[in-house]
């Protein structure tokens, strides 16, 4: 039994990977993990969905999480799920809109980036804002680009390094009308804006600039020992998404 069984609703709410495996699986590394890091704490929740991390967060014990979504039908949806298992409306707001414009003077403990990394390509301004937040702890859940294609980290490196610079970004477009993709925006044309998958080190590179350590979940050592989740996990078996820590 996982987290979510105990709440099928989110097996319905949304057509992004609901799958019960997945949504276990990434509640083991997303909440267990840091469940004593999460408990008592104001918590946003940046391309909150449905509300699955808002409420496995506040399950957790979070005294207090916000919730940022720019489609509106996922958030009724999450409201719709809280309110039937019975989530007082005092322990979670949900903001209707894009990340950019909802960060100014709002302050958080803990912060979740949860599938969205790779949904913008304004990755270094996004961490600036979540940095002026004022959170200690970034889980960052993201797709990156496959370990064959990464070079190795530089230590001490040049902070303009030309050859062999690891901390590349491919750049990738969304569809906009797709519930799981960017929300349209100012880059927006045709139907598709300009997002970025960054690289493990680009991730790193970012969050060090601001001040942040980060940690990695062994996803594959999970997956190993898991062989049965692996169906509805490629990307993280494969080595092409992961779940940072970065904490400061
Ligand atoms: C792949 S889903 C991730 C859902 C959930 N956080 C998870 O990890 O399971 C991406 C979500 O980002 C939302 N999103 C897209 N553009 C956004 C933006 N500019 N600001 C906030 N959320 C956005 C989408 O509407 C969608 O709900």
């Amino acid at each position: 039994m996982g987290f979510f069984d105990d709440f099928p609703k989110f097996y319905k709410t949304s057509q992004t990977s609901p799958f019960p495996d997945r949504l276990n699986s990434r509640h083991i590394a997303i909440i267990e993990r840091n469940a004593d890091l999460i408990r008592g704490k104001r918590v946003l929740d940046i391309a909150s969905h449905d509300g699955r991390w808002s409420f496995a967060a506040l399950q957790a014990g979070a005294a207090h999480v916000t919730g940022i979504e720019p489609r509106q039908e996922l958030i009724d949806n999450a409201i719709n799920t809280f309110s039937e298992y019975g989530i007082e409306t005092s322990r979670y707001e949900f903001l209707c809109g894009d990340v950019f414009d909802h960060l100014s003077n709002k302050k958080f403990d803990v912060v979740f980036c949860l599938g969205f990394y790779y949904h913008t390509i304004r990755h270094a301004e996004l961490f600036d804002l979540i940095e002026r937040t004022g959170a200690k702890l970034v889980i960052i859940d993201t797709e990156v680009t496959p370990i064959v294609d990464e070079l190795p980290d530089v230590v001490n490196s040049d902070p303009r390094l030309v050859y062999e610079n690891p901390y590349g970004v491919q750049l990738l477009l969304d569809k906009v009308d797709d519930q799981q993709m960017a929300c349209v925006d100012s880059l927006t044309r045709n139907g598709q804006t300009i997002v970025g998958r960054p690289s493990r080190n680009a991730v790193k590179f970012i969050a060090k600039h601001f001040g942040y350590t980060t940690e990695t979940f062994n996803w594959n050592e999970y997956t190993s020992l898991n062989p049965e989740v692996k169906s509805t996990m490629h990307d993280y078996s494969e080595g092409w998404r992961d779940t940072f820590y970065c904490s400061k």
